[in-house]
């Protein structure tokens, strides 16, 4: 006597019946990076088929994002002159970008990156001092509520910076309106090599290892994320998400918190290059979405949603 399992795969119907996990167009939060300008649309040169867009620009595709079933952005705002007191200018590019955005589509979830790489000289995600970091990425998080963000996604991993921006929500009776998700299991990772050139973050010298988590821990990832939790965090983020599949998953099994796995610039690159090249088909990006949810995800930041959605890839 022997277990038939290959009953249940005889053809696609049958297959799909016993389907155990699946991919859905709410399941995908599109990032999207704005830059200064009007009428500006341009290809990013190291990651195909994602763009910087002025806001006019990002409005006009958004519509047709949106009329296809997107239900979620996550904002990067790059801007042209550096300094950090730009991030919490009420009138600064990415505050101007929210509103816009939210007033054009206001059942968007509009969530906003919270972090300084993009605003400061040596393009690290700091100041020097933690404490100081966690103050000013505490006003950043408070501009970007006030524009109309419903979520707010520290990423720079200062110890402390969800504590500091859920006590700034409150102070401004913000934090039952705004949300925090945190990038709380980010590593330090070769995997953002495309993203940088994106974000125009790439740290001048040394690294980010002194912030970002060692990629060979996995239970310092599981402290990391409970210490968010204790300090007010709604989601939970594991970047990247297609190696760190057995982050999602512990995280998935020890905390009742929403995980989101972040699908990565190199990734992407990765995946696609597979496809582009014809070693791999499509189905190469469905295979590696889809584990992450198996993994536990229940979400997914990823550069392959405007495609998807374009071409009507799901339901
Ligand atoms: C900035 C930030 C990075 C990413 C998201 N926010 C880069 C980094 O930490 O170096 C990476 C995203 C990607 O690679 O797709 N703190």
């Amino acid at each position: 006597m022997f277990k038939r399992f290959r009953q249940n795969r005889k053809d696609e119907a049958t297959r799909l019946a016993n389907r155990e996990t699946f991919l859905k167009n709410e399941d995908l939060i599109m990032p999207i990076f704005i830059v200064p300008g009007e009428n500006v649309k341009e290809e990013i040169s190291s990651m195909k088929d994602v763009y910087h867009y002025s806001i006019d620009t990002c409005l006009e595709d958004l519509k047709l994002f949106v009329e296809k079933g997107l239900q979620s952005i996550l904002i990067f705002g790059v801007p042209n002159d550096k300094g950090v007191e730009q991030a919490y200018d009420r009138k600064g590019l990415t505050q101007n970008a929210i509103s816009a955005i939210k007033e054009a589509f206001p059942t968007l979830e509009v969530i906003v990156d919270v972090c300084i790489c993009s605003y400061t000289h040596d393009g690290h995600c700091h100041v020097g001092d933690n404490d100081k970091t966690c103050e000013l990425l505490a006003e950043i998080a408070l501009s970007y509520a006030e524009a109309g963000a419903d979520v707010v996604a520290p990423s720079d991993m200062m110890d402390g910076r969800v504590h500091y921006i859920y006590e700034k929500l409150k102070a401004n009776n913000l934090e039952k309106k705004v949300t925090i998700m945190s990038y709380a299991a980010k590593f330090s990772s070769t995997f953002y090599g495309p993203f940088r050139d994106a974000a125009d973050c790439a740290p001048s010298s040394g690294n980010r290892k002194t912030y970002q988590m060692d990629y060979a821990n996995g239970d310092e990832a599981i402290d990391e994320i409970q210490a968010d939790i204790n300090e007010g965090t709604t989601s939970i983020i594991v970047k990247p998400a297609l190696i760190y599949n057995d982050i999602t998953r512990r995280a998935k099994e020890k905390f009742d918190k929403e995980i989101v796995a972040y699908n990565v610039s190199g990734e992407y690159n990765m995946v696609l290059n597979m496809v582009e090249s014809g070693q791999a088909s499509e189905e190469m990006i469905f295979e590696s979405l889809i584990s992450m949810k198996r993994a536990g995800a229940s979400r997914i930041i990823t550069y392959f949603s405007g495609w998807i959605l374009r071409e009507g890839k799901l339901v």
